[in-house]
């Protein structure tokens, strides 16, 4: 008898052991940090090309997939690839002034095609039918014509520009009339681009649309292209982004020499290539990091192995190393939609169908609830195998990100003022499936399962609902 009791207690020690204690995470609203302009990606060299080739209800999928808030990842930011290039062969991007006036003397000779890669169709979805209001539009190069390599690829530098003479004259005035036009042709098209890039990877040479310039360089075209802005005829103004350099330490690098024209500079955007983000930058301009992805490896759609780089947690940990260590007010995905066997988009093509991947719905487990204009707020109380982070919504709600390496945990979240609230999940088997929440005197109550990123939203008034765009 007594030995059995014996085995009983110890049978219970082993299962508890498999459950963290509880912890209550409190978010206190007066502490803020960043704004949050959102979460995205890019359809940019064609691929929207590759979705508009699918039958129709795979690009409803495809579409709800991105940017949908109640059955996709709710992304609020699109990336598009400004054209440069002369032709659509193969991924290129083609221009919207293809040939060459002669001079930069002449007028551009525009050649809008109304479908820009397909890249404004994708834009008026997000736009019209998801409600998405962040259209962020950036230039991998000048048209070769404007250039000192007389290509878009390969480099090159902007004829005009500091230590970048050329024959064929100084084409700076005439690459921000054109940057300016494209965002007019959108304007024409009932979307509206909010921010402007007008360089990609300024470090690297690339065989595709790729431009070199140093950060003085650069510098100097934004003392151009701002007047040049704010002259033309747009109701908005796209605030002026740069330099998405293709790592976080190197555009760090590159604001000491962008302090000459900061107030004509509104965003500042890094990639996370050659170094991830690591620490806030120095600047007091919101910080995207708008271009990330596994390069490497095979498609995979799995959340967790061994913590792969194509893997859904690692990008869950990704987003939050931006957001929560390094003051990044928006994270991107390079490709959101693509054919091939690579983890360089979120959504596999094949078949004529589209497959999620978990970094979908990684991603999504920030963008579906933490919406733009929000502000991340201060949490405390978790710890161990947990990360958190709070975010307050425009609508009043807030939102608690909670990242879980260890065992099951059970968590309460308290805000002061929440009457209600839900929560979210993804893990090897769920897809922000909801997970079951229970709320009383104020403190919401989960229990958030092993290896998962769960997300716990309160409300301010009773019955909840979903975060709205
Ligand atoms: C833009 O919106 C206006 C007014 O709703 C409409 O008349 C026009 O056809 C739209 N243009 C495009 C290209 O969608
Ligand atoms: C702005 O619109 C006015 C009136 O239509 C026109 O005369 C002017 O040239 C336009 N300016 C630019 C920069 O397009
Ligand atoms: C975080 O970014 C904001 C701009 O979005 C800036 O005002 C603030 O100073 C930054 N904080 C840190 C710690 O760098």
């Amino acid at each position: 008898m007594q030995s059995l009791l014996i085995a009983l207690l110890c049978a219970g020690t082993a299962v508890d052991a498999h459950r963290q204690a509880g912890s209550t995470i409190t978010v206190d609203l007066s502490k803020t940090y960043q704004t949050i302009d959102g979460f995205g990606t890019s359809e940019a060299f064609q691929r929207a090309v590759q979705m508009s080739k699918l039958p129709e209800a795979e690009q409803r999928r495809a579409l709800d997939m991105l940017f949908s808030t109640t059955n996709g990842a709710g992304l609020s930011i699109l990336r598009n690839g400004i054209g440069s290039s002369p032709d659509m062969s193969s991924d290129h991007m083609v221009s919207i002034a293809p040939k060459s006036p002669g001079s930069p003397n002449k007028p551009l000779l525009y050649a809008w095609d109304g479908s820009d890669n397909k890249q404004l169709w994708v834009s008026q979805e997000a736009v019209h039918t998801y409600g998405v209001k962040t259209i962020y539009a950036d230039a991998w190069s000048a048209p070769g014509y404007m250039k000192t390599n007389g290509n878009d690829a390969n480099g090159g530098t902007l004829c005009g520009l500091s230590g970048a003479k050329c024959s064929s004259g100084d084409w700076r005035q005439a690459y921000a009339d054109y940057l300016t036009k494209y965002v007019e042709f959108y304007h024409q098209s009932n979307v509206t681009i909010t921010h402007l890039g007008f360089i990609n990877e300024p470090e690297l040479t690339a065989s595709y649309a790729s431009m070199r310039l140093s950060a003085s360089q650069a510098a100097e075209f934004i003392r151009i292209l701002h007047p040049t802005l704010q002259k033309s005829n747009l109701t908005t103004k796209p605030a002026i982004a740069c330099c998405d350099a293709e790592g976080w330490n190197s555009q760090a690098g590159m604001l000491g020499s962008l302090r000459a024209v900061d107030d004509m500079l509104g965003l500042v955007t890094a990639h996370a290539y050659t170094s991830q983000p690591g620490s806030p930058m120095n600047t007091r301009h919101p910080v995207w990091q708008t271009e990330a992805a596994d390069l490497q490896g095979a498609w995979t759609s799995a959340w967790y192995s061994r913590g792969g780089a194509g893997e859904g947690w690692t990008w869950a940990n990704n987003v939050y190393q931006a957001v929560v260590n390094s003051n990044a007010s928006a994270y991107l995905y390079w490709i959101g939609v693509q054919a091939g066997n690579t983890n360089s988009h979120m959504v596999h093509i094949g078949n004529n169908k589209v497959e999620a991947s978990k970094r979908l719905w990684a991603l999504g487990q920030w963008s579906r609830f933490v919406r733009p204009g929000a502000v991340r707020v201060g949490v405390s109380g978790a710890g161990g195998s947990l990360r958190t982070a709070g975010f307050r919504n425009v609508d009043g709600s807030v939102a608690v990100v909670v990242i879980n390496s260890g065992n099951a945990a059970r968590v309460g979240v308290k805000v002061a003022g929440a009457a209600s609230s839900k929560a979210w999940v993804t893990d090897d088997t769920r897809e922000i499936g909801e997970l079951q929440a229970g709320f009383a005197d104020g403190v919401a109550s989960v229990e958030v399962p092993s290896r998962s990123m769960a997300t716990v939203v309160l409300y301010p008034s009773a019955g909840g609902g979903e975060a709205k765009v």
